[in-house]
């Protein structure tokens, strides 16, 4: 699959930011929001626990949430699975217990114009590291292991693919210091964006076309909280 409107996904496209919008108390809400919220996946193979924020447990933070990233974002649209009811879920928290490895949340959906992804530290330890590369396919995992790339996706779940290497060895230093976790052999032709050292308080924002993962540092677990968006 590729995405159909490149060109307007593209036209806005741009940098990654860190923006402080959200106060120590609403982030204690969502801390408090997560608790609250029925979970959704435990996945044991990647190690991760998600729960999806879906509206009215707690209405005042969903229009805090939502009016305070549309004042970063402008106009978008939620971009999540919807609820049962057809609800849009606010975003996803992701209660992780080892690095997540690299992928891209491009979508699923062709005709989308994929937006923006707003990452919200709801832990203080650990990093979100982004690469230049972009995917402008449907959302994937990369990887170079033969038997991770013979699976078969089924809906909803993010494709496999080797298609992101390029032929330059990646930087063995930051393999070192942030990479560990995945095969330096797996980052050829990968170039740095930026890693971004999460802070509470603070929500990245980035293209949802921009190839990421998880560094290697974790402590005991992280749990941060994603909105993918569309326009
Ligand atoms: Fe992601």
């Amino acid at each position: 699959m590729e995405h159909i409107y490149l060109d307007k996904i593209k036209e806005l496209e741009s940098p990654p930011k860190i923006v402080n919008i959200f106060s120590d108390g609403e982030i204690k809400m969502m801390q408090d929001l997560y608790n609250d919220l029925p979970e959704s996946v435990f996945n044991k193979k990647q190690n991760v626990r998600k729960k999806s924020w879906m509206k009215n447990f707690n209405k005042e933070l969903d229009k805090i949430y939502f009016d305070k990233i549309k004042d970063v974002l402008g106009d978008f649209k939620m971009d999540t699975l919807k609820s049962e009811t057809g609800e849009d879920f606010y975003g996803l928290f992701h209660e992780s217990f080892s690095p997540l490895t690299l992928h891209v949340d491009s979508g699923f959906e062709k005709k989308d114009i994929i937006y923006k992804q707003v990452v919200t530290p709801l832990s203080s330890y650990g990093d979100t590291v982004v690469f230049k590369n972009k995917w402008y396919g449907k959302s994937t995992s990369f990887s170079i292991d033969e038997e991770e790339l013979s699976y078969k996706p089924k809906y909803g779940q993010n494709d496999r693919s080797n298609k992101h290497l390029g032929q330059e060895e990646f930087d063995k230093k930051m393999h070192q210091k942030y990479l560990t976790h995945i095969d330096i052999n797996n980052l050829k032709g990968l170039k740095l964006e930026m890693v971004y050292n999460w802070k509470i308080g603070e929500t990245l924002i980035m293209d949802r076309t921009h190839i990421h993962c998880a560094s290697s540092r974790i402590n005991n677990k992280k749990l941060g909280l994603t909105t993918f968006t569309k326009k």
